[in-house]
């Protein structure tokens, strides 16, 4: 059993195979946290992981593959899980929320074709488990625009927000979804015009809604900002730096709230390897608040949950 994790040291499953869950996101249900990320290997595009301490992850799954079964639903979407030359496509930041209503866990992605960055497009996928395999319903450019980083949001009230970079990154978007999380409902917000902002995560601290985000520039690192909103279709604030300019040579994947006795904020984030992708490595790191309410992020060898 490990009782710490060294950050940016190779991850292992419980079973000493190197964990993938790149640009990934946890969804937790009663005890059992779940982890989903980027899976490069063979067929693989999106694994799952599970743990009950945040330290020892049993690989559970690959939970979206070149294999995996499509479905149309609604609208017209592009449903091909690889390229016209056979090729695998290019899926990043796969984020997974469960809908009361319909009560399936709806993942949500970016999709390009495997070639290069032109699809900038969003990919729907759902399941009626946690660790099920997801059925893919294809991608498409909400609202006709470019999408790339993403992530979701889902509010006290269930709604939920998928966000991600748009016109070729310069704008970070705000999509308040459908009740039942499988379309864009309305675009709320266009962001930060010509910050190029990538890599956003969201989370709610003491009322507020706090955003992060990087800048961009490829797999090398460079400085997180955070703004912060009343609501989320309220109006956000100017971006404010945080951490060091490389925020430790990190790149955020998604914050995860735990409520125990004393709230908790763990930043995870990939410290990425441009030259062997695979290689990349993970940082978790605790998202402290002061008095006032501004976000701090300071660098820590080790991850004690
Ligand atoms: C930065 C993004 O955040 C990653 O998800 C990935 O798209 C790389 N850029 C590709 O250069």
């Amino acid at each position: 059993m490990e009782k710490s994790f060294k950050n940016g040291e190779i991850l292992r499953d419980t079973d000493g195979n190197v964990l993938h869950a790149h640009g990934g996101f946890i969804l937790r249900e009663g005890s059992v946290f779940y982890w989903y990320g980027e899976n490069r290997v063979e067929n693989r595009y999106v694994s799952v992981y599970r743990s009950g301490d945040l330290l020892n992850w049993e690989f559970v799954r690959d939970v979206l593959t070149t294999e995996s079964k499509t479905s149309e639903y609604r609208v017209k979407t592009d449903l091909r899980l690889v390229n016209e030359d056979g090729g695998k496509i290019n899926i990043e930041r796969p984020k997974v929320i469960y809908n009361k209503k319909t009560k399936k866990y709806v993942m949500w992605m970016h999709v390009e074709n495997g070639k290069d960055y032109s699809e900038a497009a969003c990919g729907v996928a759902t399941s009626d488990t946690p660790d099920g395999e997801f059925v893919y319903h294809g991608c498409f450019n909400p609202y006709g625009f470019m999408s790339r980083d993403c992530t979701l949001f889902v509010d006290d009230d269930s709604t939920a927000y998928f966000i991600s970079a748009s016109r070729n990154n310069a704008d970070l978007h705000v999509y308040r979804l459908t009740d039942d999380y499988m379309n864009v409902d309305c675009l709320v917000h266009r962001l930060w015009q010509g910050e190029y902002r990538e890599a956003p995560a969201v989370v709610k601290h003491n009322g507020k809604y706090y955003m992060f985000s990087s800048y961009c520039t490829g797999w090398a690192p460079n400085q997180c900002k955070y703004a912060v909103a009343d609501s989320m279709e309220g109006r956000w604030s100017v971006l404010t730096k945080i951490g060091d300019e490389t925020t430790y040579c990190t790149q955020l994947a998604f914050l995860l709230k735990l409520q125990g006795e004393k709230e908790r904020i763990l930043y995870f984030s990939d410290r990425w390897n441009g030259k062997d992708y695979n290689d990349s490595r993970y940082v978790i790191l605790p998202l402290e608040f002061d008095p006032a309410g501004q976000p701090i992020l300071e660098y820590r060898e080790e991850f004690l949950p």
